[in-house]
């Protein structure tokens, strides 16, 4: 009899679908998207380009970003760019900012077109696609730098427990460094742990139906606070095109 090794995208999928959420290991992730070991820390260089987010400030946080979005075909598993816009919060999602357009910078061009986030992008329009059979997806690309300082803690979630307002909700660990908490949580709509985490390793993605879910990250905190320490990320939503 043949054994047929278990599909880490279908197990995702049949978790994502069944619970609503998912944790897929950097080397299962890794190994899906067919990257090499070294992916990971040539991708984070994209990370020591983003700019201050100033509506983070505003609440104390302090927070680097970028922001694109994509228009993803299920038919042909592709992701183009869509023009740059300013990103609106979806109704009945993150309370902070309803109602409110922020206007962040647009991603860089080397990241944009950047093979493995093109890969990345299919494997999670491929999840979207089994939580719903949708045939044109909007795939939101938020890059983000969460600061930490012996002043004060970083925050990557000032909202807490909250949706996003999407389908399929992502959050991709780049990088921790010189850091202590930063623990995600992921509950169903009664407020039930469904999950809790602390992304450590490069490459570990979580993944959540956002329909049924909400998530949070703990505060972040320097170990020394001499040093610079941040929280690196990459969050992809993903909802059904306008
Ligand atoms: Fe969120």
């Amino acid at each position: 009899m043949t054994r047929v090794d278990a599909d880490p995208v279908e197990a995702a999928g049949r978790l994502l679908t069944s619970v609503g959420v998912c944790l897929m290991r950097a080397a299962e992730l890794t190994k899906c998207i067919g990257a090499d070991d070294d992916a990971w820390v040539r991708f984070s260089s994209h990370w020591e380009k983003l700019v201050p987010d100033s509506y983070a400030a505003e609440l104390g946080t302090r927070r680097l970003r970028r922001y694109g979005s994509f228009c993803y075909k299920a038919a042909d598993e592709v992701a183009m760019p869509m023009p740059h816009r300013a990103f609106a919060q979806p109704e009945n999602s993150n309370p902070l900012y309803i109602e409110r357009d922020r206007h962040f910078e647009p991603l860089a061009d080397a990241f944009t077109s950047d093979p493995l986030l093109h890969k990345v992008l299919r494997l999670l329009g491929r999840l979207a696609t089994a939580l719903d059979d949708v045939a044109e997806w909007t795939a939101k690309v938020h890059p983000f730098r969460v600061l930490a300082s012996a002043e004060g803690e970083g925050q990557p979630t000032p909202e807490g427990l909250h949706r996003d307002g999407v389908t399929l909700v992502t959050s991709l660990l780049i990088g921790r460094h010189n850091i202590a908490g930063g623990e995600s949580s992921v509950c169903d709509q009664h407020g039930h742990r469904l999950l809790k985490a602390t992304l450590s390793e490069p490459g570990t993605l979580l993944l959540g139906d956002d329909r049924r879910t909400l998530h949070a990250v703990s505060p972040i905190r320097p170990v020394d606070p001499t040093e610079p320490a941040h929280r690196d990320v990459l969050v992809i939503t993903f909802a059904p095109a306008d």
